[in-house]
């Protein structure tokens, strides 16, 4: 979602805003501007619909517009139509203040008619201006005096970076339930969404928390909380290259992060597992507590609730507890059971994702303990959580999630294991054999990998399916919801996933002669079952494309028009294996389709809005 990024410093801020801007693309967004000012032009806008590249090609690459204190924004629209109009920043009446916004502002309908009966005249639908003209109608000479009204004022989600031309040396960053960090240079400082607008300029960042203010000079930041007393902010040190956040050769970032799934499993794992043995030393949980917990309520959003989605299968087999998988934006509005015996195991990859936010927020108001699954290191989720298990996927660029998604999976197996040996719920064979197999996965994982020519193969003959459904059981059907997520996200393929034995109540109406199916017959104890499914689509005339193990091949490629094997492994363990050919078929489909991978229409890295 929207992109923030602000300069004070003394070079030309314009490329740097740029550049900022190009490295928050990811978020997506369907318009862009910057607001500069320079001494003799005082504020300087410009504003393009559509991609960054209009905006660098109106300035000339930034070289058009001088001074060195700005900000820029990539919009995702929520209020008025992509349009120049409505695209950031959003200036006052007078011009004096430029205002980039990620968030929305609640009460922006009864601010805008007050202005108005005030004589302010609006030019945009957006919910922004109105920060713009009621900084303008507060302003008496004092920036910061300005900003306070405004914020008293204002309602909602915001994150906002704020120049005015009277102060060309302050650079205004605020934070209310939108993230913003601060980049911390020498004689420069930056406002950003997120680290990888600044890590070209500076490794060392500050994370403001909610209702703070800060103000940037060249020489300085000052940071204020709420109730406007300076806070000193710890400066966190950012140890990724800058390249973990370039294509590093390949056509798109997607294609790079699916290979880079058995090298960011091996980070997330490895570390984690000595001598045989699951040691999670973030975290401490006692044998009583674990056993006294009345539920397991996973909480979490898009691909995260996938992960979530598999982990029920497993934790609840491990650990013989109850355990319940919600999405985040359905939990916080469904006055759910939850006690001080309740354990909430958030997970996301942003840290940032607004409704997970707001039901982790709700889970500890009624009692939960909270223990999340994060990969953005600093971020909101990963602060307030009572217990935090890092992902190390580094930076994930491309929309649609591969590499998060399987480290976050990774984490699910390192706490079930380590709960179930806390609890005493495990024999020690079958723990040990688990965790021999999760040390043998990443290689399992390369040479998956190496046969992505056949899945492409697959993907030539089926990417102009209309539709395409996903059917399996127990962990398949886990694993088949992502797979059908991850068509629709980067293809626009109508897809569905279905738990093969519901396919009798609805679904088979819609299999007809040359509809794909794509059948996932992983996971042994079920593969008969799931095969009678495929015979069922079978005799309606579905294609079907199989998705298997080793010595199940056999067995299923008589049945279905193609098959694929993954290697064996332990059945709880097969998810991390099956979803590889899952998000392969997906990228070269969507790459046969033409369809811009890594930045979708209408979708959000970070989904910072309800
Ligand atoms: C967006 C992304 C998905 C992601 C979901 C949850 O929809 O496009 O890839 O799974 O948000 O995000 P989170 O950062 O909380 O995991």
């Amino acid at each position: 979602m929207c992109g923030i990024v602000g300069f004070i410093g003394n070079e030309e801020a314009s490329p740097i805003l740029l550049d900022g801007l190009s490295r928050l693309e990811y978020r997506g967004y369907d318009s862009a501007g910057l607001a500069v000012y320079g001494q003799e032009q005082g504020v300087q806008v410009v504003k393009a619909k559509g991609r960054l590249k209009g905006l660098s090609d109106l300035t000339q690459g930034g070289a058009t517009v001088h001074g060195s204190l700005g900000v820029g924004h990539t919009r995702w629209a929520t209020h008025g139509a992509p349009s120049d109009i409505n695209s950031h920043p959003q200036v006052s009446e007078s011009g004096r203040f430029a205002v980039v916004h990620n968030g929305i502002i609640e009460n922006y309908v009864e601010i805008r008619e007050f202005l108005q009966s005030k004589g302010v005249t609006f030019v945009s639908q957006t919910d922004t201006e109105v920060v713009a003209q009621l900084l303008e109608y507060y302003y008496r000479g004092g920036l910061l005096d300005a900003v306070n009204k405004t914020l008293n004022r204002i309602r909602g989600a915001y994150a906002l970076g704020i120049i005015c031309a009277d102060h060309p040396d302050m650079l205004i960053a605020v934070r209310q339930d939108s993230p913003l960090i601060i980049g911390r240079g020498e004689c420069f400082h930056m406002l950003a969404s997120d680290v990888t607008a600044v890590i070209k300029y500076t490794r060392e960042v500050s994370y403001l928390d909610d209702g703070e203010i800060a103000i940037l000079t060249r020489d300085g930041v000052e940071v204020r909380d709420r109730y406007r007393q300076v806070v000193e902010k710890a400066v966190s040190h950012v140890d990724w290259e800058v390249s973990a956040a370039e294509k590093g050769g390949y056509e798109h970032f997607m294609a790079k992060e699916i290979m880079e799934q058995p090298e960011a499993f091996r980070k997330t794992v490895f570390p984690r597992i000595k001598d045989g043995h699951v040691l999670l030393d973030e975290l401490e949980f006692t044998p009583e507590y674990l056993k006294d917990m009345d539920k397991l309520y996973i909480i979490a959003c898009g691909s995260s609730y996938h992960v979530g989605m598999v982990a029920k299968y497993n934790l609840e087999k491990l650990l013989r507890k109850p355990v319940e998988v919600t999405l985040a934006s359905e939990f916080r509005y469904c006055d759910p059971i939850v006690s001080e015996r309740t354990l909430a195991l958030v997970i996301s990859q942003s840290g940032e994702t607004i409704d997970t936010l707001a039901a982790m927020r709700e889970a500890k108001r009624l009692g939960a303990r909270v223990l999340a699954i994060v990969n953005v290191v600093g971020s909101t989720i990963a602060r307030e959580a009572d217990d935090v298990l890092y992902t190390w996927a580094g930076p994930e660029i491309a929309v649609a999630t591969t590499k998060a998604y399987s480290t976050q999976l990774a984490l699910t197996y390192l706490i079930g294991l380590h709960f179930a040996e806390v609890m005493g719920a495990i024999s020690p064979e079958s723990y040990a054999r688990i965790v021999s197999e999760l040390l043998l996965l990443p290689t399992k994982m390369e040479s998956i990998l190496e046969q992505r020519d056949s899945i492409q193969y697959f993907a030539s003959l089926y990417f102009n399916h209309p539709s395409i459904f996903f059917i399996g059981r127990n962990v398949d059907y886990a694993v088949g919801l992502e797979g059908s997520l991850k068509l629709k996200e980067i293809s626009y393929i109508h897809s569905e996933a279905y738990a093969a034995g519901e396919l009798k109540h609805g679904t088979i109406s819609l299999i007809e002669p040359g509809t794909l199916v794509v059948a996932l017959g992983s996971y042994a104890p079920l593969f008969e079952k799931t095969m009678s499914n495929v015979v069922e689509v079978k005799s309606r005339g579905a294609d079907v494309l199989g998705l298997t193990t080793g010595t199940l091949y056999d067995a299923m490629v008589k049945t279905v028009d193609h098959a694929m094997a993954v290697p064996e492994t332990h059945p709880m363990l097969l998810p991390s294996l099956d979803v590889l050919p899952l998000q392969l078929f997906a990228y070269y489909v969507a790459l046969q389709r033409g369809c811009d991978i890594d930045k979708p229409r209408n979708l959000a890295k970070s989904v910072t809005v309800e």
